[in-house]
């Protein structure tokens, strides 16, 4: 098949889906395709118009590639494409709407609400320790956790440095204190439950792409009804919100509670496929190798 895969593109995770597209790319050719790498910019519509592929493989984090923009162009295109479609990508991009879309489905979700970078200036949305996280950004992009200690005053000093600065709608939401854990779902089927365990802080972006600052425990060592659960709340998840090809899910797991102590954060509808992302090593779990993994999630858009 001719591939086009989409990379790049100007959101605050460009520099992530760049390593993404570049394994993408190089896993396709190895299985055979023809395949034309295309770093995203505005004149993506030409571009994939001139490249005329059989198919797109969608290797996008973050805005515009990963919100719903790209695949509803896609769609009027008349391309195929990987991963989720418009709806879902509009739905899940928004940490708030997806779980307010999982109420009744049996997957627990912390409570929270949306709040404007201003208010914060004038008193704590919730109690500390709460976290703010924009609520359409990847990567632990301008996550902020607030504690007792933060020394961004209290209230939140106008004045601090809080990465929350520079984004208009904040999701606030109570922090849970624990451990931090993903299932990927690939197909309709969960692969593995990972910990991770980032050596300092919390596993944000640093943690995420810089290699030894977290440990990966896969399979995850924690209870079998919690690594259940989590498996039936990414599946769930997935479900509910129509995703395709493959999604992981994020959780916080409060350990002192057992498994009433999970939470679901969030869905990630194109989850990250550098040499350091959680899917690829999942599936190496499963006997999934990295090529085999583009392969099928190839497949599913055809
Ligand atoms: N947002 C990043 C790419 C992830 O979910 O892996
Ligand atoms: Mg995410």
């Amino acid at each position: 098949l001719h591939v086009a895969v989409l990379m790049g593109g100007w959101s605050s995770e460009r520099e992530v889906s760049l390593v993404s597209g570049a394994g993408i790319a190089d896993a396709l050719e190895k299985l055979g395709h023809r395949v034309t790498r295309i770093d995203m910019g505005r004149d993506v519509a030409q571009r994939l118009a001139e490249t005329k592929p059989d198919v797109v493989f969608n290797a996008l984090h973050g805005t515009p590639g990963e919100d719903g923009t790209v695949q509803g162009m896609l769609d009027l295109m008349g391309l195929k494409y990987t991963h989720s479609g418009l709806a879902t990508s509009v739905l899940a991009i928004d940490k708030q709407i997806t779980k307010t879309l999982l109420a009744g489905t049996g997957v627990r979700v912390p409570g929270g609400m949306i709040v404007s970078s201003e208010s914060i200036y004038a008193r704590d949305p919730l109690p500390r320790p709460y976290v703010l996280k924009p609520v359409n950004e990847g990567s632990s992009v301008g996550v902020a956790i607030v504690t007792e200690e933060s020394n961004y005053g209290s209230p939140i000093s106008r004045d601090a440095e809080g990465p929350w600065k520079h984004f208009g709608r904040l999701l606030a939401e109570p922090f849970i204190p624990g451990r931090e854990l993903t299932v990927a779902v690939l197909g309709d089927q969960p692969l593995a439950v990972t910990e991770l365990k980032p050596m300092r802080g919390f596993y944000d972006y640093d943690a995420k792409y810089t290699d030894g600052l977290t440990t990966h425990v896969c399979p995850a060592e924690v209870p079998a009804d919690v690594a259940q659960a989590a498996m039936d709340m990414a599946l769930a998840a997935h479900q509910a919100l129509g995703c395709k090809g493959c999604s992981r899910s994020d959780f916080r797991w409060d350990d002192s509670k057992g498994v009433e102590g999970l939470y679901f954060l969030e869905v990630n509808t194109q989850p990250g496929m550098t040499p350091l992302s959680l899917v690829p090593e999942q599936a190496r779990h499963c006997g999934i190798s990295y090529e085999d993994l583009v392969g099928r999630i190839l497949e599913a858009a055809l």
